[in-house]
């Protein structure tokens, strides 16, 4: 979900839902408004469906401010409906509340509340909070929400306003980002700095616990005892025409075409005078890594697809054991972790909850953690002793796809790295691979020509009800990532399996032109790799290979080939995956579908 609130001078209703829209990202099932009008009245406004629905109600009915909060809602208690957007209000239409997280105790709140005969009119947990600031409040809006606050456990980053307190505008956050940004005595606040750019650039970091007060033309920023907090202003450089769409139709699209300058801003702008790759915010020594007796990457999605890479990677180059898991799988899973255990959290938003919750989890176990993360002074980044920002720019598009060769660079450098200050490569290996890597810009643009051909294998895609990714070692972990690819924006039900475990039940499923997508890009294994393609075409399949150029006796076998250029079979992953987001991509636009908004998903998963 995505939260915008506004005090000052200027229209509330414009600046909302500007910053909404930019929010959308986040969640889009339902959206709405609240603002206090010039005759200090609460009036909102909410609508299922797309924010354009809000928009159009909203320009109808005038509503209008100088104070006021909004959100983009992404269910998770309650269906969206109109009644489950936010704000939540009072019985009494006085108090208005946005949140994003999850209050863990609101049915015992609830409860309470209703047998204090409270009415509640929608399923969320966040109604809760319009109720309880209603109890507490004798007169003294700040103490209501600080009484309420004592009450909630869970997650959230909460907006308020009341009509009887019409000067003010409060917010808070625990555990889900919220950010205030500031231009002369008017304040926006949000859950992320894009719903802000159109109004300033310049922001304060909120943490958790902490209270913001806009009132009288002020602000104030407090703990729970009621201390001002001082705090810094960060001025955001970001370009704002970075986040838009630049003339593509889609920002998958946008965002698949930055690929070859994201892979080469996060190694270029690290590499010094001699060639070696410096990471100021990695502070491990040598001692250090020494010390490690084993390596935990967790992340969820596409993040923890490069993380069973970076394993690769890391184990390869730099001999230390490295295990990979799904964040919201490691947090319960009484972990072997203690303070011999470096953690690398991988989180493109830095704001996932189930990463965030595995992050303290090892850390409570006493171990390190280095987190790698697209989005500066996330909570990801904020918790973590060791920092690798990816500098690919915002990704807005739900699936990812510059996050995740950017996180792969990553993997590349910090493996490279780590190999180089225990000594585990020669300086002449290292130097081939920096040399490698810097290349792989040009090789990915030299895929993105292909385009045409790419989109031709799509419509083979399109008429097809399942698909079946197949890959050998590095290419089982790309065919992990390209099956969810097309199935998250193309509806197209699509598995991986390692090759050589097709035959032990899956094969079943292969029927006369079942499309298979073999990719080839291994060189020990792609021997293997084309008996398994044989297999499967001698049940019916339509064999489309993705491989290395040059790959021997591949024609024999294929369908249709759609090649990429050849580099030393560790990095092939980052070249080997960019069809496949074409793939998904044409899959989707091909069958009509909103590619960057898929059904039932959100960019960011800020709730576990
Ligand atoms: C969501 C997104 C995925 C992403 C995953 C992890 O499910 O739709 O694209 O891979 O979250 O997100 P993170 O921001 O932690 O990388």
């Amino acid at each position: 979900c995505g939260i915008v609130g506004f005090y000052g001078k200027h229209s509330a209703k414009d600046i909302i839902l500007e910053g909404l829209s930019a929010l959308e990202y986040r969640g889009y099932d339902s959206s709405g408004i609240a603002v206090i009008d010039e005759h200090e009245d609460l009036k909102c406004i909410k609508e299922k469906g797309r924010l354009k629905v809000l928009e159009e109600t909203v320009q109808e009915s005038g509503l209008d401010g100088h104070i006021g909060i909004g959100h983009t809602r992404w269910a998770t208690h309650g269906v969206p409906s109109k009644e489950n957007a936010h704000p939540h209000l009072n019985s009494e239409g006085t108090i208005a509340v946005v949140h994003n997280g999850i209050i863990e105790n609101y049915l015992e709140l609830k409860h309470e509340l209703i047998e204090k005969g409270y009415i509640f009119v929608s399923d969320t947990d966040t109604e809760v909070v319009a109720h309880l600031i209603d109890l507490y409040d004798e007169g003294d809006f700040e103490s209501a929400v600080y009484k309420t606050l004592d009450r909630l456990k869970g997650a959230y980053a909460l907006g308020i306003i009341s009509s009887k307190y019409p000067d003010t505008l409060i917010a808070t956050r625990k555990e889900s980002p919220l950010v205030v940004g500031v231009k002369g005595n008017e304040y926006v606040i949000a859950s992320d700095i894009p719903a802000l750019l159109g109004f300033t650039r310049d922001v304060y970091y909120m943490d958790n616990n902490e209270v913001i007060i806009a009132q009288k033309g002020q602000l104030r920023i407090q703990d729970l005892e009621g201390n001002v907090v001082s705090k810094t202003l960060t001025h955001i450089d970001w370009d704002t025409e970075a986040a838009s769409k630049n003339g593509y139709s889609h920002f998958m699209m946008k965002e698949i075409y930055d690929q070859p300058t994201a892979i080469r801003e996060t190694l270029c702008r690290r590499l010094d005078e001699k060639r070696h790759i410096q990471l100021d915010d990695i502070k491990l020594q040598k001692e250090d890594l020494d010390e490690l007796n084993k390596i935990y990457i967790v992340a969820c999605g596409t993040a923890y697809h490069a993380g069973l890479v970076g394993k690769y990677a890391i184990e390869k180059l730099a001999r230390i054991p490295v295990e990979v898991d799904i964040a919201s799988e490691f947090r319960y899973s009484d972990p072997f972790v203690d303070d011999k255990t470096l953690l690398i959290v991988v989180s493109q938003s830095g704001e996932t909850a189930d990463t965030l919750a595995a992050l303290k989890e090892a850390k409570r176990k006493g171990a390190r953690v280095l987190a790698i993360t697209n989005v500066v002074g996330s909570s990801v980044a904020r918790e973590a002793d060791d920092l690798f920002y990816t500098w690919a720019g915002p990704e807005i598009a739900v699936a990812s796809t510059k996050a995740y060769t950017a996180q792969l660079v990553a993997f590349y450098m910090l493996a490279l790295h780590f190999a180089n200050t225990k000594g585990t490569i020669t300086d002449q290996e290292y130097v081939a691979y920096v040399d490698a890597i810097e290349g792989l810009g040009n090789k990915v643009e030299e895929i993105l020509s292909q385009k045409e051909t790419i989109e031709a294998v799509a419509k083979i895609l399109v008429e097809a009800t399942s698909a079946f990714y197949l890959g050998r070692g590095l290419d089982y972990t790309t065919a992990m990532e390209a099956a969810l690819k097309l199935k998250e924006i193309s509806y197209l039900h699509t598995e991986a399996f390692a090759a050589g475990e097709l035959k032990h039940g899956t094969i079943a499923l292969i029927e006369e032109g079942t499309p298979v997508l073999a990719i080839v890009t291994q060189e020990r294994l792609a021997e293997k790799m084309i008996s398994n393609m044989k297999e499967v075409k001698a049940r019916g399949a339509y064999v489309i290979a993705i491989a290395k150029e040059g790959t021997p006796h591949i024609g024999h076998v294929a369908d249709k080939i759609i090649e990429v250029p050849a580099v030393c079979d560790i990095l092939m992953p980052i070249l080997s995956v960019i069809p496949t987001q074409l793939l998904a991509y044409y899959t989707s636009t091909l069958k009509g579908l909103d590619v960057d908004k898929p059904r039932n998903l959100a960019k960011s998963v800020t709730v576990e």
